[in-house]
């Protein structure tokens, strides 16, 4: 297989791709969506499962995934084809590319809409809007941004605006210097949060909310959230990480970078839960608030803290930036594939996907205002977008991405590329990315569909 490296460039080292896989595998899933989906689910028993499904699931497949990467070293589309063929197979395994570009651009509809509202916030806590503030008012302010379509048209433009800029120089110049700070300093503020919520009297609450696994709170519908969440912070199923390992250079180790990565992802999750909880339950909250959860908590914890309006516009800024670096990745998948299928310039291939992607997250946030009588299954435009993407697509993505590289490949391409010293480490590998993995997202789908027929 032709190495064309030196055409596409390459992260300049190893440590540069771990802090560009976290920087995609870390953003508003770890954040925002963690904490509420956990409180929606009733805590503990979700927390498990999801864990289980990292573990299980998705690190193996990550493996995989980056594995497809490396080894084709161009779009998702085109690597996985080339590598299919490579192994005597169909080409039609490019479809996974494709199915994987689509997901990208469904998230990045409604994930600059969440994005956009950490800009608003981000100003809001500058000017000390929060500062003194109980937790009705923060409610309210939250409440008056998304019944204005207009501000949020605006921020969410602003966040495009943001990502495009990064995506049209190409990812590995524009993003590595941004990531050498903003991933530690991410973990300084959270700490520094973590902190607060130790005060208030609520940590230990929080504690048996977060880990105590209490199954009968569990449902099936709470089970395959687990599952694709666990999809959906680890960047996986829809090309993410697959063109991130395109840039990965040949030696570096993809099991122990990737165990890293996942790693550093679920620590950033489970500390932004033992943030946020015991705000919420300091203050009387609902921890099924849903989609809003962090942004009527943190605020209050930033409205009475010594030094909170900085803090408070430090911590949004992160979250930004943080969002920023997930996003990039979301739309990298079909930007690349655009280059190369249709010849064009990197430029003139992110303007149409912007726009695609901007309009689509207009749609997203009417949803909260002008559109939020449009349902579809009892979901609004955003709450779709959510569902089909992570807990349909991203799974499915995953499942398919499991056959081929545990099933259809031949075991000396995956060997070659993964070059684990111990012969263990392989067989566990790849034991579970035949058995577990993909038979673990048939069980919670089939599961559901059921469950879902019973009731
Ligand atoms: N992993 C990102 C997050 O947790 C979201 C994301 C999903 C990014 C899929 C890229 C691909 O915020």
């Amino acid at each position: 297989m032709q190495d064309n490296d030196s055409v596409r460039g390459s992260w300049s080292s190893r440590w540069v791709f771990i802090l560009a896989a976290t920087g995609s595998a870390v953003g508003l899933g770890n954040i925002w969506k963690f904490p509420y989906i956990v409180g929606e689910n009733g805590g503990g028993a979700f927390v498990l499962v999801y864990l289980a499904c990292i573990a299980c699931v998705g690190v193996p497949i990550l493996m995989a995934e980056v594995l497809l990467g490396r080894r084709g070293r161009q779009s998702p589309v085109h690597s996985v084809r080339d590598v299919a063929l490579e192994a005597g197979r169909s080409s039609r395994w490019s479809m996974i590319g494709i199915g994987g570009a689509v997901a990208g651009f469904l998230i990045f509809a409604f994930y600059s809409v969440v994005a956009g509202w950490v800009l608003a916030y981000m100003f809001h806590a500058a000017n000390g809007s929060f500062t003194g503030a109980g937790s009705d008012h923060i409610s309210g302010l939250f409440e008056q941004l998304l019944a204005d379509p207009q501000a949020l048209t605006i921020w969410h433009t602003a966040f495009v605006v943001l990502v495009m800029a990064v995506v049209i120089r190409g990812v590995n110049k524009g993003l590595e210097q941004a990531i050498r700070i903003l991933m530690p300093s991410l973990f300084v503020l959270l700490l520094l949060l973590l902190m607060y919520a130790l005060t208030t009297g609520s940590f230990g609450k929080s504690l048996h909310f977060l880990f105590d696994s209490d199954f009968s709170k569990l449902s099936w519908d709470g089970v395959l959230t687990a599952l694709g969440h666990a999809f959906f912070t680890l960047s996986l199923g829809m090309g993410a990480m697959m063109v991130y390992g395109s840039y990965m250079p040949k030696q570096s180790s993809i099991a122990t970078t990737l165990i890293t990565v996942a790693v550093l992802d679920t620590v950033v999750a489970l500390v932004a839960g033992m943030a946020i909880f015991p705000i919420v339950f300091a203050n009387q909250l609902d921890p099924g608030a849903g989609p809003g959860l962090m942004f009527v908590t943190l605020p209050v914890a930033f409205g009475n803290m010594a030094g909170g309006q900085v803090f408070g516009f430090l911590f949004f800024l992160m979250v930004a930036i943080a969002a920023w670096s997930s996003a990039i990745s979301l739309l990298e998948p079909a930007v690349t594939w655009m280059v190369e299928q249709y010849e064009i310039s990197r430029a003139r291939a992110c303007i149409w996907i912007g726009l695609v992607g901007w309009t689509l997250g207009l749609g997203a946030l009417a949803s909260f205002n002008v559109g939020s009588d449009w349902l579809v299954l009892g979901m609004n435009f955003f709450d779709l977008l959510d569902f089909v993407t992570a807990n349909l697509l991203l799974p499915a993505g995953g499942f398919f991405i499991a056959i081929l590289v545990g099933w259809r490949i031949t075991p000396s391409i995956s060997r070659d590329e993964l070059h684990l010293t111990t012969v263990n480490g392989y067989m566990i590998w790849h034991f579970l990315l035949r058995y577990i993995s993909p038979v673990a997202v048939l069980v919670i789908f089939i599961a559901n569909l059921y469950s879902k027929f019973q009731g």
